[in-house]
């Protein structure tokens, strides 16, 4: 059965036709402007499909397209401004969290959701941890990961953010 979905997705509105039992990373990878959600387990487990629905990070694999009429949706192609890398993405490259790349767009979007949250208060190590549970990453052993995000919310508080 197909159904009309309307959302919005890094600031567009969109209407897709959709199949009622596609997942919302399923919809997401069948367009070319948000390949950066991967699909990897479709289990809820590796975070790699990691998406902000309505502000909160989800594992978009577990979630119907269906079920997110009028959502709002942000993949990490709808933080770069104007061309320009989001300074979450900045600190990723500039603390070398970032190898090969696969775990990198969930990372990114459940780290924004994270130092958004947060107020100006430094998050330690075992916070970020926490926070980063569910995305895995089979190549940095994380160090350079929590580093990046430590750096990001510097930026933050310095006004640097958007
Ligand atoms: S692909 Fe969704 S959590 Fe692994
Ligand atoms: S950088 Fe390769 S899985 Fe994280």
């Amino acid at each position: 059965m197909t159904m009309l979905l309307n959302i919005t997705i890094n600031g567009q509105q969109r209407t897709f036709e959709i199949d009622a039992k596609q997942t919302l990373l399923e919809l997401l990878r069948s367009q070319p402007e948000y390949q950066s959600v991967h699909r990897s387990c479709e289990e809820g487990e590796c975070g790699a499909c990691t998406v902000l629905l309505d502000g909160e990070p989800v594992n978009s694999c577990l979630i119907l397209a269906a079920s997110v009429e009028g959502a709002t949706v942000l993949t990490s192609e709808g933080l770069v401004r104007q061309g320009q890398p989001h300074p979450l993405m900045q600190a990723f490259t500039a603390e070398l969290g970032i190898q090969c790349g696969f775990c990198t767009p969930g990372m990114l979007m459940n780290s924004y959701a994270l130092i958004s949250g947060a107020g100006d208060i430094e998050l330690t190590d075992q916070q970020i941890r926490k926070s980063l549970e569910g995305n895995l990453c089979r190549c940095t052993g994380y160090v350079n990961i929590v580093n990046a995000v430590k750096k990001a919310q510097q930026a933050k508080n310095g006004g640097q953010w958007w």
